[in-house]
């Protein structure tokens, strides 16, 4: 769905309060921000004059700075007449920690471009408290002295916050120290390899600094990023959302992918934006929320219910109430299956999937582990029973995601039970232990750690997978280069990265493949993951006779489902299912949160999966079908 749909975007002004461009995918709109920059530096340069940019951490400028770097050196943008000034820094925090905001602008651009060292601004979160007001303060006289700022670059946290303004943070707040908001820690917890090394503090901008910005634009990209970024376009101003603040700016945009733009009345309700061509996407995305907002099923809509709310017009395309509901009643029943490789020997021409072959063969793609559980468990579980002969293949270990006390955890243990055996202690264990123990925040872990910790995460998939009735056999730990080599936020793909994936594909050859990350955040690992897919999925449908017969299903991340309107397939669960399907997901035991108030708050992932599952039961059950105990949604990818 995207806001092409709208013919003419009559009312658009009544809804969005700051102008946002919604670009197909973020690797345009990142060509198109580097753009704007070079220009702005380009023009400062002719008159011989200094461009001061404020420039944003976190992944989501990274594809700016990567383009910027390339217009560096292929095309000679030159940044000597540039001053930077960067929004925040973690407190208390050393720049030669891996995880500074220092650090990661020297990686993602300050290194790479022809700028003056002196030329470049962050706070510090080295000074101590005493220290940290003045500090403030003079970062602020800093910018005033360089002319203000001309052009402010900003990402969006979940919890709207710009820099790390957090909630509760006013308009006119200026550069200072502020404490991190719970939300934002959990988010940083994998680039810190762990919640518990996250800092607590942090140096920010205030709104108003950021509000004297000459211009001012938001990225965001990913659905992750869908609700507060409508919050901050079409809600009101508030200090619980900071970024809504950027309303009063006369000189912002907000620059998204369709992903973030997704919850924009422009895209959820379009009709009430302008006028519609009535796609049938569109005409299920009506119904479905007309039936969900007036609270009765679909079959029971009449035609006031359409004309009350704003849906006449779909009604005159339509004939009359009573076809619609008919209509999309059926569309919504048909999606429900509980053969999810096909029914064999069935009619099929209104099921989801084919009958035949009646034994498929199904690859399921997941980033890391514990996501094909907690996106299509049950699913996966139903497969294996119903004959089809099911690969699950990681592409990562996900072990980056393994905090160093399960690590030191998991090597004590061993070092007991080569104790208990009398079996000499494996080589290097104890140096193992000792470096886990010794590691500071500073240390990377190093290869074989890493090792370790993949280890960890292999051992918890074999155990899960079992649960579902799958063979330790079925599983692939790809192991792609681009992770193991990498880092959160960093990662780059290479042609080896590309090759490992296809061989797979060509080995096993499957009539359906699940996969997951065309809504996820582009550098993130489910991102990349689908990314990758298509790039590879592509070069064979061009080259081999299988592909073409392949069905392609694609599962939501880990706390997300489909909204009910785009799923093509949706698969009930028995209560027993759904219970052996978390139990799965809970042996996942390294991705535990350290926090043990996570579980009061209901905030794992198999808490979160649960209620998701039980919720999407209790929609369907809402618009008029069965009654199931859960269910999970596929929609079907045409790569
Ligand atoms: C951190 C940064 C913000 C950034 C946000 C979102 O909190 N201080 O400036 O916008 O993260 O990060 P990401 O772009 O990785 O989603």
């Amino acid at each position: 769905m995207n806001s092409e749909s709208v013919k003419d975007n009559l009312s658009l002004g009544t809804f969005e309060r700051v102008h946002v461009d919604a670009h197909n995918s973020s690797s345009v709109a990142a060509v198109k921000v580097a753009e704007k920059i070079a220009a702005l530096i380009q023009a400062r340069a002719g008159e011989g004059r200094y461009a001061v940019l404020g420039l944003a951490t976190g992944s989501t400028p990274v594809p700016v700075y990567r383009e910027l770097i390339r217009k560096h050196k292929e095309e000679g943008l030159s940044f000597s007449n540039v001053i930077t000034f960067n929004l925040d820094e973690y407190y208390p925090l050393e720049r030669s920690h891996r995880e500074s905001y220092w650090k990661f602008m020297q990686e993602q651009l300050f290194a790479h471009i022809d700028i003056q060292q002196a030329n470049i601004h962050l706070p510090s979160g080295e000074v101590s408290r005493d220290e940290a007001f003045n500090q403030c303060r003079e970062y602020e006289q800093a910018i005033n002295e360089a002319g203000g700022i001309d052009l402010q670059l900003l990402g969006i946290g979940r919890t709207g916050h710009i820099g790390f303004n957090e909630p509760g943070s006013g308009s006119e707040s200026r550069t200072r120290l502020v404490t991190l908001d719970a939300m934002t820690r959990r988010d940083a917890a994998r680039d810190f390899l762990g919640e518990g090394n996250v800092p607590r503090y942090a140096i920010t901008m205030g709104v108003g600094t950021i509000l004297e910005a000459r211009e001012i634009l938001l990225l965001a990209w990913g659905r992750s990023k869908a609700g507060v970024v409508k919050a901050a376009v079409e809600g009101t101003q508030s200090d619980q959302l900071p970024a809504s603040f950027l309303q009063k700016h006369s000189n912002t945009r907000f620059v998204v992918d369709q992903a973030a733009a997704s919850e924009l009345t422009r895209n959820t309700e379009p009709w009430r934006v302008g006028f519609v061509e009535w796609t049938p996407e569109l005409v299920r995305r009506a119904v479905a929320g007309l039936s969900l907002k007036v609270g009765k099923p679909v079959l029971k809509l009449v035609e006031k219910d359409y004309n009350e709310n704003g849906l006449a017009d779909l009604l005159t395309v339509k004939g009359s109430a009573y076809q619609l509901n008919i209509e999309i009643f059926n569309v919504l029943q048909h999606a429900i299956t509980g053969w999810p490789g096909g029914k064999p020997g069935a009619d099929d021409s209104q099921r989801p999937e084919r009958a035949e072959p009646k034994s498929k063969r199904v690859l399921f793609l997941a980033s890391e582990p514990q996501e094909d559980i907690l996106g299509a468990g049950g699913t996966i579980h139903r497969l294996k029973d119903q004959g089809h002969e099911v690969t699950i293949a990681y592409l990562t270990s996900g072990g980056l995601a393994v905090p160093d006390e399960e690590a030191i955890s998991a090597l004590d243990l061993t070092s007991a039970l080569n104790r208990l055996s009398g079996a000499p202690a494996a080589k290097g264990l104890q140096v193992r232990i000792g470096e886990l123990k010794a590691k500071g925040l500073l240390d990377e872990d190093s290869l074989e750690i890493r090792e370790v910790k993949s280890a960890i995460r292999e051992a918890e998939a074999r155990q899960a997978v079992q649960l579902l009735g799958i063979e330790s056999s079925q599983l692939k730990f790809l192991n792609l280069p681009f992770y193991s080599k990498g880092r959160y936020r960093r990662f780059s793909v290479e042609q080896e990265d590309v090759r490992i994936l296809a061989e797979l594909l060509d080995e096993v050859k499957p009539h359906q493949i699940f996969l997951t990350g065309d809504q996820a955040d582009p550098s993130s690992v489910a991102g990349i993951h689908f990314q990758l897919f298509n790039r590879v999925f592509k070069k064979f449908l061009t080259e081999a006779d299988w592909s073409a017969q392949t069905y392609v299903w694609m599962y939501r991340g880990s706390g997300e489902e489909w909204p009910i309107h785009e799923v093509n397939m949706a698969v009930p669960l028995s209560p027993d299912e759904l219970r052996n399907k978390i139990t799965a997901a809970f042996q996942h035991r390294s991705q535990h949160s350290q926090n043990p108030y996570a579980l009061l708050e209901q905030n794992e992932s198999w808490q979160r999966t649960e209620y998701l599952n039980r919720n999407t039961a209790k929609i369907y059950d809402a618009l008029g079908m069965a009654e199931y105990e859960a269910i999970e949604c596929f929609v079907r990818h045409h790569p």
